[in-house]
């Protein structure tokens, strides 16, 4: 079966297509044929050996953290999956950058990761949902939940995991204020959650954000990291909430922790998806959120962009530019 892998860290270049004999699944291991590949910025850090430091990976490594697709065969163990369920995984239990292998026509999974898909809830909407619907729900439920009336603000707020952040807090009731990248993107974080944007390459953000929120908002969910972290604590107000979920703009610079005492008592939170429902039931009812966020209404899933499998090295370079909206799918 094909499938992309790097046998070196750097730039989009060093994907390439190789071609793997795949071996029966092992006695608690489920077979899924991929049917789409969720991209998440994620992969573009393991790509670049950005959480490797002194221990990295044997190569070659095949990408990827999420996909859906369809049971083909099933280990002798597995109870609850059989041939042709439609399925979906963020995720395989480990460490997301130690245990990656999305990037994959087929793939050997534990059964333990899987959830099954509802009848309502396309393929494609799961690849583009689980991992980046799993950080915006680590993100409420474990750091900081928005209450109606809140003011919150979030940087890239047109990005996957944004978009979905976005519309999750103003569904509980909250203003959200967000950050982008272009008047295109500001349209469509507007048409995902956002009441007020801000184009913060080009505007002063913390003057914009006060602007609306003279005291300061109640928390900020941060997936930029180094160019937003540290102004990002001259929007907030006192005992708010500062989350920082993702670097996609670099590292944060080390910080003085007596600084969350002299912006205003703060609580400062770096949460990762993969610790979040980490048991199958837990999983389970954090997607089952998900998917009832979707079925009503009150979630949109945009997949702006679909490229083959093959051609995972451009929507990395598109992605790594910072040029998509919402989530990108490969297709195998
Ligand atoms: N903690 C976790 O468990 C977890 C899980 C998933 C993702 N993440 C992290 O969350 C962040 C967002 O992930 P995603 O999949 O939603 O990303 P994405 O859809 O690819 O969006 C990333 C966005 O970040 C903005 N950005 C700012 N500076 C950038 C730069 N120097 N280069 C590229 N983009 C830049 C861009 O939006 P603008 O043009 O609007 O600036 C870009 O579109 C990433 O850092 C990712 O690693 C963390």
């Amino acid at each position: 079966m094909k499938a992309i892998a790097i046998h070196r860290n750097g730039g989009p270049e060093v994907l390439e297509p190789i071609e793997i004999e795949l071996p029966p699944p092992g006695p608690a291991q489920v077979r899924v044929r991929h049917t789409a590949i969720g991209l998440n910025f994620s992969d573009i850090n393991v790509r670049n050996g950005g959480f490797y430091l002194g221990n990295g990976p044997k190569f070659p490594v095949i990408l990827g953290n999420e996909a859906a697709g369809v049971v083909e065969s099933v280990g002798a163990e597995v109870q609850g999956f059989r041939p042709g369920d439609r399925v979906a995984y963020a995720g395989t239990g480990g460490l997301f950058f130690h245990d990656t292998g999305a990037y994959a026509e087929q793939r050997n999974l534990p059964a333990a990761c899987l959830v099954k898909l509802p009848s309502d809830i396309s393929d494609q909407q799961a690849a583009a949902m689980m991992l980046k619907g799993l950080t915006a729900s680590v993100v409420i439920h474990r750091c900081y939940r928005p209450k109606p009336g809140d003011v919150v603000l979030i940087h890239a707020a047109a990005s996957g995991v944004g978009s979905l952040l976005a519309q999750w807090c103003q569904h509980l009731g909250a203003t959200v204020i967000g950050t982008v990248g272009s008047p295109a993107k500001a349209a469509f974080a507007q048409a995902h959650g956002c009441r007020h944007t801000i184009l913060y390459r080009q505007d002063d953000f913390v003057a914009a954000v006060k602007r609306v929120a003279l005291e300061g908002v109640a928390a900020v969910f941060d997936g930029v990291g180094k160019d937003t972290f540290l102004p990002s604590f001259d929007c907030v107000r006192p005992f708010a909430a500062v989350v920082n979920y993702g670097n996609a703009s670099g590292n944060v610079p080390p910080f003085n922790l007596m600084l969350l005492a002299q912006k205003g008592c703060l609580a400062l939170h770096r949460p990762g998806f993969g610790f979040h429902a980490a048991t199958p039931e837990t999983r389970a009812e954090a997607c089952g959120e998900l998917f009832q966020l979707v079925r009503s209404g009150a979630m949109k899933v945009e997949v702006s962009r679909t490229y083959p499998l093959r051609d995972a090295a451009l929507a990395h370079a598109e992605a790594e530019q910072g040029r998509s909206t919402g989530s990108v799918l490969l297709i195998p």
